[in-house]
């Protein structure tokens, strides 16, 4: 006799594992059951009609899900002890779990099969190249490929109603498999702050700040038009666009076609991936195959005299506060020099080797700024570029800084910036200088420049960009991620500002980088007392 299960939605795992369980106890063979949800019976007479013994009468009533931790009973009669319980493990729980979220309907079939040949077939877990567990794991991995494009392509747009006291952020995404529901916790854990909703065809989920609903699906005129934070996020990924990392078919691989027409960002990808051949060959000829070194080696200045160059460089503002030593004799070129402070400084640590690293860099990169701007921001050390032209920030994370800046209404003008680290840290790999972290110790032999810096410019308050920064100025080791976002108070008394360094958002997840953008900029808005901007949102500017 055919039995015919109704189960009561696409993804009803409860309602399965009590048929099946019924099932298995009552010794019913795979063939003869089959299995339905409302979505497909609508469509089948087959499972719409009534049948003598037919199981479908009711949906599968739902029942509390034990927890996963120790083996599950999904009880069956097994041949030959038809009495003995089936036990699986965990695992395969979480298999069935996933496998059920696939959009093919012939899904309970597989996985009741799997079951009933579980408790039958004694070789079967040790057989992972069985046909039913193969399509079993294929099924799974393309749900989890399609949960992780869901997390990594949706993009919020922002709908602001004049009777809402918040902006709502809504999505249009199209998954392939029923995977609305085990999404939502994601977005409800990244986007706790915000109110959202995101539309599917057969789905739809809205966060109210403290509670998951769940409706029906939707249509994608039913999503709002592009917004201004979607311009903004176009002029992010064009900023963040590496042309000499473009592998087309890597990239299409990761970001299928399919999904473009909901990425705004798709539109970019054609001329950006047109234009890049030729940007990357400019980044090539521009990179050096040896370093371009200025400045001519010099015999290397120890400590003793690089106290006495910062002395000497204090003197040429101020003369009577002489305090020189007969050492400093081979630093009178620099400081006859028309110098400020700064300048002096920036010349004497040139010629710094108080550690190894100005040895293999072209050049000392000092921080730039007015001498009295108000506030001072601190990255960890030179990159390439910044090496090659002798000025901070003026390379990749120098540009995303540059349009964070922008956006918050501050200028450049208004800012000292400087570095932890005043010379370039590198690897050769072939002809390319890859950034390598200086140890604290490198770090700790350059914080007299900072210091010097710091008494020179007086800010009011001081950004700390990355954890080389933040430990230098607060001295001691700082969670970036966990201190971020906060005023801390430095041991010489100076304000600090933790965040983020702008690389950190470079080499991020790409699913990630839109809100953590958006994070950045709040904490650096943190500074917007100082520097004398208003404190409104810095996305909505
Ligand atoms: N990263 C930094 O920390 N500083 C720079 O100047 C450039 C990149």
């Amino acid at each position: 006799m055919l039995r015919t299960v109704l189960l009561s939605n696409e993804t009803d795992w409860p309602g399965f594992r009590q048929r099946a369980r019924e099932l298995l106890i009552e010794g019913v063979a795979p063939p003869e059951i089959t299995w339905h949800t409302p979505a497909d019976a609508a469509g089948d007479l087959f499972a719409a009609s009534s049948h003598a013994g037919d199981t479908a009468a009711q949906p599968a009533s739902v029942q509390p899900d034990p927890p996963a931790t120790a083996s599950a009973d999904i009880t069956t009669r097994p041949q030959p002890n038809p009495t003995s319980p089936l036990s699986v493990s965990p695992v395969f729980l979480r298999l069935c779990e996933t496998v059920m979220l696939h959009r093919d309907p012939g899904r309970f079939a597989l996985l009741y099969r799997l079951l009933w040949r579980l408790a039958r077939e004694a070789d079967l877990r040790h057989d992972p190249l069985d046909a039913d567990r193969v399509q079993a794991q294929h099924m799974a991995q393309a749900v989890r490929r399609d949960l992780h494009k869901m997390k990594a392509f949706v993009r919020f747009r922002q709908v602001v109603r004049p009777d809402a006291p918040e902006p709502l952020h809504v999505a249009w995404f199209e998954p392939e498999h029923h995977i609305v529901e085990a999404a939502a916790p994601f977005f409800m854990r990244r986007f706790a702050q915000m109110r959202w909703a995101i539309l599917t065809p057969e789905r739809c989920v809205r966060w109210d700040g403290e509670r998951l609903e769940f409706s029906p699906g939707a249509q994608r005129s039913d999503a709002p038009p592009p917004d201004a934070d979607e311009a903004l996020w176009l002029t992010y990924y064009r900023h963040i666009f590496n042309p000499a990392r473009l592998k087309l078919a890597m990239m299409q691989k990761e970001m299928p076609r399919k999904y473009w027409h909901n990425l705004p960002e798709a539109a970019l990808i054609s001329p950006l991936a047109a234009g890049a051949h030729a940007a990357s060959g400019r980044m090539m000829a521009a990179l050096p195959t040896e370093p371009l070194r200025r400045i001519a080696r010099t015999a290397p200045v120890c400590s003793a005299e690089t106290t006495a160059m910062i002395a000497d460089a204090r003197d040429d503002i101020n003369p009577s506060s002489s305090s020189r030593t007969s050492s400093i004799d081979a630093m009178r070129a620099i400081s006859s020099a028309p110098l400020t402070a700064l300048s002096a400084l920036k010349q004497a640590t040139d010629r710094c080797r108080e550690c190894p690293i100005g040895e293999h860099a072209t050049q000392s990169v000092f921080g730039e700024g007015p001498a009295g701007a108000v506030l001072m921001v601190v990255g960890e050390q030179p990159g390439d570029q910044e090496d090659l032209r002798g000025r901070p920030f003026v390379g990749p994370a120098g540009k995303l800084f540059d349009q964070a800046v922008a956006q918050l209404g501050w200028s450049r003008a208004q800012l000292y910036v400087t570095n932890a680290v005043k010379h370039f840290k590198f690897e050769l790999r072939g002809k390319r200088r890859i950034h390598k972290t200086p140890t604290q110790r490198e770090a700790a032999a350059c914080l007299h420049w900072l210091e010097s810096e710091i008494e020179q410019v007086r800010p009011r308050a001081i950004v700390a960009l990355g954890a080389t920064a933040a430990r230098a100025l607060l001295g001691r080791q700082v969670a970036v991620m966990r201190e971020r976002g906060q005023w801390h108070n430095s041991p010489r008394g100076e304000r600090v500002l933790v965040t983020l360094h702008p690389s950190a958002l470079l080499r991020g997840d790409p699913a990630e980088h839109e809100a953590a953008y958006a994070q950045w900029l709040r904490d650096l808005s943190l500074a917007n007392e100082i520097v004398g901007v208003s404190s409104a949102d810095p996305l909505s500017r």
